[in-house]
């Protein structure tokens, strides 16, 4: 078998190549949408044929390539049936994928998510975000569940031999795999525990929610890929929380800008009228969210901007009167 480890950095994130070099059969398991021409290119270099795209589940801190990979390659992309609607193959505990000579068999680990899962091909297990290296994914978002997590651990994965090959879906310190036996004698949130004790672990953690999870949510729930029109919708309380790190666009007219409706803190005003001049000196693969009085014009806005070859572009879905109506500040 074949085994490439590929990184992502600005999500921390490996994706992995898995081939059967005689029958020239691959697979990719969670790459990353940003980096799927450095993957390409390598399966190229080394005379593979993509046949399938895997994702250990539905991702909240990058968007998967899946859905990209699928029309350039004729790959299938698979995933828990629990997971995203959009896949070719929905997976179920125990279920076997075959790529060429290589049997890759689907662990259901729920825990960090409610759909995820682990690949294991022979002595080499790829564990997205359940296992990680001296540490393993977070359980408070995404139906996660520290309890099913202890369970998925140590109940399924440390029941594999020692030797078993631990390759991780996220590393934040530079490391790169480990084994079954080394996490289960050396993993501090793990080794020797008992679930109350890994509970407790868990529950401390307070970490801060992952930057634009709820995009990445809904972008993975479609594979990655943008809808027909070209955007997508965002909800009043979804771009609160986005506010400030997210580039906004407002297309009204000056005067509703300042008027009784107000806009949104941090917005920038650039009417529909001038929108496409203006938008020549903006980067195509920056995100856009664009707001209007009731989401008609904000979506034609992004409808033009899309047909402009921009990318990442989403809609405050009613306008400036759901944010009023949700009771959210303005600014006039
Ligand atoms: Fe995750």
């Amino acid at each position: 078998m074949l085994l490439r480890q590929l990184y992502d950095h600005e999500s921390s994130t490996y994706t992995y190549l898995v081939a059967d070099p005689a029958s020239g059969q691959a697979a990719l398991i969670d790459p990353v949408a940003e980096q799927q021409e450095r993957d390409l290119a390598l399966i190229e270099e080394l005379d593979l044929t993509l046949a399938l795209v895997l994702d250990t589940h539905v991702h909240a801190d990058h968007v998967t390539a899946a859905g990209a990979l699928r029309p350039r390659t004729g790959a299938r992309t698979a995933a828990s049936a629990r997971g995203a609607p959009c896949v070719d193959v929905p997976l179920e505990d125990g279920a076997r994928l075959r790529v060429g000579a290589v049997e890759l068999e689907v662990i259901a680990t729920p825990g960090h998510t409610d759909d995820s899962l682990c690949f294991r091909a022979g002595d080499q297990l790829f564990t997205g975000d359940t296992l990680l290296v001296r540490g393993c994914g977070r359980a408070d978002f995404q139906n996660g569940d520290p309890r099913a997590l202890y369970r998925s651990i140590t109940g399924r994965l440390f029941t594999l031999p020692d030797a078993t090959v631990v390759w991780p879906g996220h590393d934040y310190t530079g490391r790169t795999s480990s084994t079954i036996g080394e996490e289960r004698r050396h993993n501090p949130r793990l080794a020797g525990k008992r679930e109350d004790e890994f509970v407790a672990i868990m529950d401390a953690l307070g970490l801060p929610p992952p930057r634009k999870l709820a995009l990445a949510v809904e972008a993975n729930r479609a594979c990655g890929t943008v809808p027909t029109l070209g955007y997508r919708d965002l909800d009043p309380p979804t771009l609160a929380e986005l506010a400030g790190t997210i580039a906004m666009i407002d297309v009204r007219e000056p005067h509703e800008f300042t008027g009784e409706l107000g806009h949104v803190a941090g917005s920038k005003l650039v009417p529909l009228a001038t929108l496409l001049d203006a938008a020549r000196a903006w980067p195509r693969d920056e995100e856009l969210v664009l707001v209007c009085r009731s989401g008609n014009r904000s979506g034609r806005a992004a409808q033009a901007l899309a047909g402009a070859g921009f990318t990442r572009l989403y809609n405050l879905a009613g306008g400036m009167l759901a944010w009023n109506a949700a009771g959210l500040p303005v600014e006039r």
